[in-house]
């Protein structure tokens, strides 16, 4: 299996003070940040949007931004994500009816072409095209949207039917993923673990990276 990354989520930071939030998380032992951008329209929230990722790449030299774009029109940011400093572009399935020649258009842009679907998408939506095409798989355990849902155990077979189709991909894990919940993420074959509650909530963070990432990579 691929190597454990931990990616906070910062839609669970704060903020007003999103650089230093970055920076205490790479301190603490997060391996990329993971950067909630909503449209307002392929899900109900609006959060952030290239303006403010590339003002967090600049403050925050060397940050890897696993970019997770809930947006309808996932053709349309791929260059301002890029021009922002994205690292990785993850487009959900359900926005699109071209994934391979969208994650064409990401690594034409030198970003890693991720692939997500929502918890009612099955995993076999993810063709041995795509996946072959992409660099990492995320499997959604709760709704899109907003953070601090319940984990959705129910999405969990989803990892494992992609981990034994697709032995050496990354597979993501996003939406109330924590202590409580790393142990079936990892058991089913996870090695990208998403937490913002749980990281962000909690007194002693790099306590939690560390015990996520030793879950994960054990
Ligand atoms: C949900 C987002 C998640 C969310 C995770 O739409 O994609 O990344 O911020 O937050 P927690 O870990 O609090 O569920
Ligand atoms: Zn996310």
């Amino acid at each position: 299996m691929p190597r454990a990354i931990i990616s906070p989520s910062v839609l669970a930071s704060d903020f007003g003070n999103l650089t230093a939030e970055c920076k205490r998380m790479i301190k603490g032992g997060a391996d990329w940040l993971h950067m909630d951008v909503m449209d307002g329209h392929f899900v109900p929230n609006i959060t952030m949007g290239a303006p403010i990722l590339s003002s967090v790449s600049k403050g925050v030299p060397g940050i890897f931004m696993d970019c997770h774009m809930m947006v309808s029109e996932p053709e349309k940011w791929v260059n301002d994500i890029a021009d922002a400093g994205g690292a990785l572009y993850c487009f959900h399935l359900e926005a699109t009816k071209e994934p391979l020649p969208l994650i064409h258009a990401i690594h034409a842009r030198k970003m890693k072409a991720g692939v997500a679907i929502s918890p009612d998408t099955p995993s076999t939506a993810i063709t041995d095209e795509i996946a072959n095409a992409a660099d990492m798989l995320l499997v959604m355990t709760v709704y899109p949207g907003r953070g601090g849902q319940a984990f959705l155990e129910r999405c969990v077979p989803k990892v494992a039917e992609l981990r034994a189709r697709f032995p050496n991909i990354d597979i993501e894990v996003d939406g109330g993923v924590g202590p409580k919940t790393i142990d079936v993420c990892a058991h089913a074959g996870s090695n990208v673990i998403v937490a913002g509650t749980a990281i962000f909530g909690a007194e002693h963070p790099e306590q939690v990276i560390a015990d996520l990432k030793s879950t994960v990579g054990a």
